[in-house]
């Protein structure tokens, strides 16, 4: 058993302890680097944890994956949570008009668009041309003998498949990540002042762009098979469109959802292989599992450890009654080791099955981009692993230090 990121508290008193004060808000020390023994903490002591500002935390599978199916039960809808939080800002337009933060009928118009957009043929047709990129990308590590993991691989995938998803011009695809990264860290459940002035801004300048490219895409559609943008501005065959805020944000939700989240698949995949040589050696001598390894790396290290919903009427869940109103968060990562869903649960097998994580949600928000996710993390880790399966670290991995999104902003290796 591999003991770098220990999963459990050594101590049961501290671990009762942590899970009886648990606040998302002043999280216990480590946390942000290693959460899981907090999760297991909770899921032991208190599962249905309830938070000092009124709302619950869920540490289990089962009551997860029970809020995810009941949609009726459990809204997506933001507004509530998100006034007091953004205020009258642009920040706040943007998040309560994303379909990810809205029930039906938003959700369900703007989610028929999406959809139609990632069909099978779309996404078998991305494999040449991710595995080019990512080719090139190894090659300058291979000329330089060293690399980041995150700068050089990670992050350098995913800017070019969603760019290529909404045909956005190549020479324009500079400031997408620095606004993405800007606007989804303005979700964090604590915000600095200037993680919102940030986020302001970010959604500012998207949308000043955006509105260009909107424009100059109405002039000259593509092809609403396989440019998402080209379809959103189209809409439905029987006439449903997008208002222009609900276009222009969901364009900006889109490009952010499969940006950072993909990013830490794949640098959480390739750090957790350090940690677990074993499993590092049975993928490369395996590479036919590269389908099931990251599944495991969602399920393990969740890219996005925590959702939410909020009760639209009164329920019980897991033996404790909540009123209508009721802020839930779902704790992803905390589901996914969850031992009464997973064998051994901190134990990284990339030959896993079943792995029903919930990494990707579930129910009718269910990633929308997941096969394009898992497309992304099977032939970045699988041709990096190939090429490179004597990879080391070549100094201190930098963590993200955030509680939703789970990744690195660095990881030096030599190659
Ligand atoms: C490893 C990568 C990814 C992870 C872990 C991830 C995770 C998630 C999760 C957990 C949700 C559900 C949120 C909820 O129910 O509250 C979601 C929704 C969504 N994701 Fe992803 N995602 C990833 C990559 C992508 C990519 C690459 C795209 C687009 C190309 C994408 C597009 C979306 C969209 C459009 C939704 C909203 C779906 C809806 O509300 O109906 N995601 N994602």
């Amino acid at each position: 058993m591999n003991q770098r990121t220990p999963p459990r508290f050594a101590d049961p008193d501290a671990a009762r302890t942590v899970a009886q004060t648990f606040d998302l808000r002043r999280p216990p020390a480590d946390y942000y680097a290693n959460p899981y023994p907090t999760y297991h903490a909770l899921r032991e002591h208190d599962p249905v944890h309830r938070l000092p500002d009124g709302g619950y935390f869920l540490s289990r599978y089962a009551d997860c994956l029970a809020v995810y199916k009941d949609t009726a039960a459990y809204s997506s809808d933001k507004q509530r949570e998100f006034a007091p939080k953004y205020g009258d800002s642009l920040l706040f337009e943007h998040h309560t008009n994303s379909l990810v933060f809205n029930d039906p009928p938003l959700h369900t118009r703007v989610r028929r668009i999406i959809a139609g957009a990632f069909t099978p043929r779309a996404i078998a047709d991305m494999e040449q041309p991710v595995t080019a990129l990512v080719d090139g990308l190894l090659d300058a590590m291979a000329a330089k003998g060293r690399a980041d993991l995150i700068a050089d691989l990670a992050a350098a995938v995913p800017v070019e498949v969603i760019g290529n998803l909404l045909a956005v011009p190549r020479a324009e695809r500079g400031p997408l990540r620095e606004w993405s990264l800007a606007i989804l860290g303005a979700l964090e459940p604590v915000l600095t002042p200037e993680q919102r002035a940030r986020g302001e801004r970010a959604v500012a300048g998207f949308l000043d762009y955006l509105r260009r490219l909107v424009a100059e895409r109405r002039a000259r559609p593509g092809d609403p098979e396989r440019d998402v943008l080209t379809r959103l501005i189209q809409g439905e065959a029987d006439g449903a469109r997008l208002s222009e805020p609900e276009l222009l944000h969901n364009i900006i939700f889109i490009l952010n959802a499969g940006h950072e989240t993909t990013t830490n698949l794949i640098g959480n995949g390739l750090f957790a292989l350090l940690e677990w040589p074993e499993e590092k050696g049975r993928l490369i001598a395996r590479p036919e599992l590269s389908r099931t390894a990251v599944e495991e790396v969602l399920r393990f290290e969740s890219s996005n450890q925590l959702g939410n919903r909020i009760t639209t009427r009164a329920v019980e869940l897991g033996g404790v009654a909540m009123p209508a109103g009721t802020f839930i968060t779902l704790g992803i990562g905390a589901a996914n080791r969850d031992p009464a869903e997973f064998p051994d649960p901190d134990r990284l097998d990339v030959a896993r099955e079943p792995n029903r994580h919930l990494a990707f949600g579930s129910g009718a928000h269910i990633c929308a981009g997941l096969n394009v996710a898992r497309l992304e993390g099977r032939i970045a880790i699988g041709r990096f692993l190939a090429r490179f399966p004597g990879y080391r670290l070549a100094g201190a991995p930098v963590r993200g230090g955030r509680a939703r999104f789970r990744g690195f902003l660095s990881i030096p290796v030599k190659v």
